[in-house]
């Protein structure tokens, strides 16, 4: 039998090396060392990584690169860039709107980025961003994995026709259920939109995905709730909190509880490194709060984790470049997640959990997988996030759609001609 794409000593993200990996029809048909298997088409990794692709379960599709529209968040905080973005929702137009994520898509595959889970704003009756994104969802099938969630943005009872639209939201196809509890009036209010949000999901069947306790606010609790609501109505697994970063404020012993609530009830959590460095601890002085949800415990508990990108060029945040290396990066930096196992495992944060999360089928470096695989240069997983690295090839479904150049410096120093290419500096070499 003779193979579309034979990739030829791979180094995986699990530590095996000199690791071959045959793909046919778009699946992995073979792996392992020295396949005697011919291929149309050959990549000699050379032992560089190969890593299944990133994931971004975090991310607002509909407002990315619309900064600056209609003007700059001045402040830098989350409530001004809310404010914004009811500013720019009512001029928004839906071939903007397409446009703008269909370029983000060409940015995310050249990271090698090919699943991402966008929340999408349900509080404009017209629902102009969920008919833009149902569109773009369609377009990118063939490269990305494009995952809805239904975001009341104004809040669910706050903003008076959100419960309509996001029920006309799923109706429409949107697959998951979100929410936005910390934004209601009242903590009851918060608390009774998370238990009808679930009953929504139960009923239908769905995933809930809640923008859960984003504020520094540590009598902020709706996560509680959201493992109550979640355990009342079989919803386990299916149910992920966004944020949590009011986690990082509250009492140590009340948090003990609460973890392993989370854990009981399968839910995940989802923190997102870049923002919540940058908009937690805004009312802060001396000492300024990272704000970011505790990783390491809830990790120790045994509950899946992710990190999401969240923002992109939007009126929340003027940075990012669909890198989920730079959002591993950001989050082993919060959360001082610095030994091996744990830098490992925030590469594992944007691959391997979230796909967990978003209930991906297929997905990973095995035989019978979608052949979906990114080679990286970098020769594993810590060095790939240290050096934000290369991606030489993206992979969807046995073929290449994606390549970039090795990434190397000519020198001309004194004594000291030659090339540097910055994988070469490995610990202890
Ligand atoms: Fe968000």
């Amino acid at each position: 039998m003779q193979a579309d794409l034979l990739l030829k000593n791979a180094s995986l993200p699990d530590g095996r090396t000199g690791i071959d990996i045959a793909c046919k029809d778009g699946r992995i048909i073979d792996l392992g060392t020295r396949l005697a298997i011919a291929a149309a088409q050959e990549i000699d990794c050379a032992g560089l990584l190969v890593s299944p692709p990133f994931i971004d379960c975090h991310f607002h599709m509909d407002a990315t690169l619309s900064l600056g529209l209609p003007r700059m968040n001045e402040s830098g905080t989350l409530l001004e860039g809310i404010a914004l973005w009811g500013e720019l929702k009512p001029i928004l137009t839906i071939d903007a709107v397409i446009e703008r994520a269909l370029k983000y898509c060409d940015l995310a595959v050249s990271q090698g980025l090919l699943a991402i889970r966008s929340h999408v704003d349900v509080c404009d009756d017209r629902l102009l961003a969920v008919d833009a994104l149902l569109e773009v969802k369609k377009q990118i099938a063939p490269y990305i994995d494009l995952q809805l969630v239904a975001f009341p943005q104004d809040g669910y009872f706050r903003s008076p026709t959100a419960k309509q639209n996001l029920l006309r939201a799923l109706d429409k196809g949107v697959d998951v259920v979100g929410g936005i509890p910390h934004f209601e009036r009242t903590m009851n209010e918060g608390a009774q939109s998370v238990r009808e949000l679930c009953e929504i999901a139960a009923e239908r069947g769905l995933r809930v995905d809640l923008h859960c306790d984003e504020t520094d606010d540590p009598l902020s609790r709706h996560i509680e709730t959201l493992t109550c609501e979640t355990q009342r109505l079989g919803l386990q697994g299916r149910v992920a909190g966004s944020h949590l970063t009011s986690m990082h404020s509250m009492d140590n012993y009340y948090v003990s509880k609460l973890i392993a609530l989370m854990a009981e009830s399968e839910i995940a959590a989802i923190a997102n490194p870049l923002i919540n460095i940058t908009l937690q601890g805004r009312h802060d002085t001396y000492p300024k709060r990272r704000g970011m949800t505790r990783v390491p415990e809830l990790r120790k508990a045994g509950i899946t984790v992710a990190f999401g990108h969240d923002c992109v060029m939007d009126p929340w945040y003027s940075m990012g470049s669909g890198d989920m290396l730079e959002v591993a990066s950001m989050g082993l930096h919060v959360a001082q997640m610095t030994s091996r196992d744990d830098i490992r495992a925030c590469f594992d944060a944007v691959t391997t959990e979230p796909a967990k999360i978003m209930g991906l089928e297929n997905y990973g470096i095995a035989v019978g997988n979608h052949a979906d695989l990114v080679v990286l240069q970098a020769k594993d997983s810590i060095e790939a996030i240290r050096l934000r690295a290369n991606r030489l090839f993206v992979i969807r479904r046995g073929k290449v759609i994606a390549q970039t150049p090795t990434r190397q410096t000519s020198l001309d120093l004194p004594g000291r001609p030659g090339t540097l290419r910055a994988e070469t500096y490995a610990p202890g070499a």
